[in-house]
């Protein structure tokens, strides 16, 4: 591996430019994030806490290692939505260290609208478990909701994915030999009594946890039956009487301590191993990709200049590095892991297609875990390319992504548009985590385009009735979409509705990479297995 040199001057003037730009975007992100931390208000946490009970994160944090990082996930779900009343939508859940176990940890957050589930809830807690699934990590469930949002119930009950999918999933996780643990430090009513009850071992919270398929008033509706809570599911009833739960804990601190006991009989997962080599900082201040990251999508950025800011000392050893130059393919380390890099410099051509395909198949054949770093704006198009058949070889790309049998990671950098979405691991081709940055943009296509197309359509309608187009309303038409696209294609937009796990700040983006390559190496690799690529 050679080192990568710099061609960036951290004093001119766009360099400067872009760093403040950057700088205030994340302050701007830094502060979204403090306001949802502080989740449904003060008001509910001081109630909250009058019950004895600690806050979500707080639990999280006695749960976890002492020393440890929590990879928190899709902080900001539902961020924008709902009059912003369910702050992280109401669960908070992540990656954290238990008893030295990477694991998956999702926690309710009571202070939240009770706890209770709107989509977003349902779809942050069903993609933790995609993830424990994924990398076979162990589940805690801290249980403390009031089940289903009932006003949202038609979004949120029925579906395949939708709240019942949870304990599928908890069945299937099980079956796999993935533990499944829950505390139950507040209430588990109706569905949510099967949090709890699907999982291998569970520990209830004298006096604050309560299981019940029918909570009090649906008791005395149906029956007439005058019980209190305590009595119907309470933490003494369930392991005296119903055995639906394991082991009885004083309070939360209590419990916690319990779960983290049963870590230790948990058996060992089969590793996979990689060939380490030690850590080197990158030679270049990963500081500096505030001053490098596109602000304007249209800004062309080197992505080697990315690259030598995340990679250990900098070092690349680049792959066909004089062919197809709109996308760097190479190997490198990250915190000592190996990995193989398919960085965009520019639109996807036939070759460029070709070259990512075949990098694909080293990294798969040679178990080398895949990183793209997206800054897209779609494959070429045009009568030359498709005749040439960019349609035919962009689908090898999007094979041999689909199909790579190693952990992928994506972080989008810069723009990610169309196709080209797709072809470097978007969120449906399953990468192990996704990321973005606050100055990246997603959509279908860019927001000019976009406009562009569609008043050419316009257009094109009064042409063939042979009418003058009104320019007025085209122009209109135009500004209308450019806005629709400008506000839909933020990170914000995106991160709200769980198409990525989160937003990151540029500088901890080798640190996350290297916690997920970490994470990703509790399950085996398998062998490579690709489909049909059409020749
Ligand atoms: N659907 C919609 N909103 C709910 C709700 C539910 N299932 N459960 C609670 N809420 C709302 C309350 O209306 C309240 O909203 P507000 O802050 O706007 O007033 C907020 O959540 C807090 O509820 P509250 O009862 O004041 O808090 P609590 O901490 O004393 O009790 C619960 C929380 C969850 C134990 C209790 O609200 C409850 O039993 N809810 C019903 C649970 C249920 O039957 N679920 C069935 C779902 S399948």
């Amino acid at each position: 591996m050679y080192k990568l040199s710099s061609n960036i001057s951290t004093d001119s003037a766009g360099f400067k430019e872009k760093r403040e730009a950057n700088l205030k975007l994340l302050e701007e992100y830094k502060k979204k994030i403090r306001e949802i931390q502080e989740g449904g208000g003060e008001n509910a946490i001081d109630k909250h806490r009058s019950r004895g009970k600690l806050l979500a994160r707080e639990r999280i944090d006695l749960l976890i290692d002492p020393d440890t990082p929590f990879m928190e996930l899709s902080a900001m779900a539902a961020y924008n939505q709902y009059d912003n009343k369910f702050p992280s939508a109401g669960i908070v859940t992540g990656i954290g260290i238990i008893r030295g176990r990477e694991s998956i940890i999702v926690a309710n957050d009571a202070t939240v609208k009770g706890g209770t589930y709107i989509s977003e809830t349902i779809k942050k807690h069903l993609r933790a478990q995609e993830i424990a699934m994924e990398n076979r990590l162990p589940c805690v469930y801290m249980v403390d909701s009031g089940g289903v949002f009932l006003p949202d119930q038609a979004k949120v009950f029925p579906d395949k994915f939708d709240f019942g999918r949870i304990f599928f999933n908890q069945a299937r996780l099980s079956a796999e030999g993935i533990p499944q643990l829950s505390i139950v430090m507040g209430s588990c009513t109706a569905g949510g009594a099967y949090v709890p009850a699907m999982s291998d071992e569970t520990i209830i919270v004298k006096k604050q946890g309560t299981i019940f398929i029918g909570g009090p008033p649906l008791v005395k509706a149906a029956t007439g039956e005058e019980v209190t809570a305590e009595e119907l599911g309470g933490a003494d009833v369930h392991t005296s009487a119903s055995g639906v739960s394991d082991h009885f804990a004083e309070n939360d601190k209590h419990a916690i301590q319990i779960c983290r006991n049963i870590f230790e009989t948990l058996p060992l997962p089969e590793r996979q191993t990689l060939d380490l080599a030690p850590i080197e900082e990158p030679a270049y201040d990963p500081e500096e990709l505030y001053g490098i990251a596109p602000i304007e999508i249209k800004q062309p950025v080197d992505s080697k200049e990315i690259i030598m800011r995340l990679v250990d000392g900098s070092k690349f050893h680049e792959f066909k590095q004089r062919y197809a130059p709109t996308m760097t393919t190479g190997f490198a380390r990250i915190m000592g892991y190996p990995v193989g890099i398919l960085a965009n410099n520019g639109v996807l051509f036939s070759e460029t297609s070709l070259k990512g395909t075949h990098f694909i198949e080293l990294c798969t054949h040679r178990k080398i875990p895949i990183i793209f770093l997206q800054n897209i704006t779609g494959f070429i198009v045009g009568k030359q390319y498709e005749k040439q058949g960019i349609a035919r070889d962009g689908a090898k790309l999007v094979h041999a992504v689909a199909n790579a049998t190693v952990p992928k990671f994506s972080i989008i950098f810069g723009g990610s548009f169309g196709a080209g979405n797709y072809a470097m691991a978007g969120r449906a081709y399953e990468p192990r985590l996704l990321f973005m940055w606050p100055n990246a943009r997603i959509s279908v296509m860019g927001g000019d385009q976009a406009a562009d197309v569609l008043v050419t359509i316009k257009r094109d309608q009064f042409k063939a009735k042979n009418k003058k187009a009104p320019e007025e309303e085209l122009k209109k038409l135009r500004n209308e979409i450019l806005k629709k696209y400008n506000y839909e294609g933020s990170a914000y937009y995106s991160t709200s509705r769980l198409w990525d796990d989160g937003i990151i700040d540029q500088v901890d983006t080798r640190k996350i990479l290297a916690m997920g390559i970490s994470m990703s190496l509790n399950r085996k690799f398998p062998d490579p297995k690709f489909g049909v690529f059409r020749m």
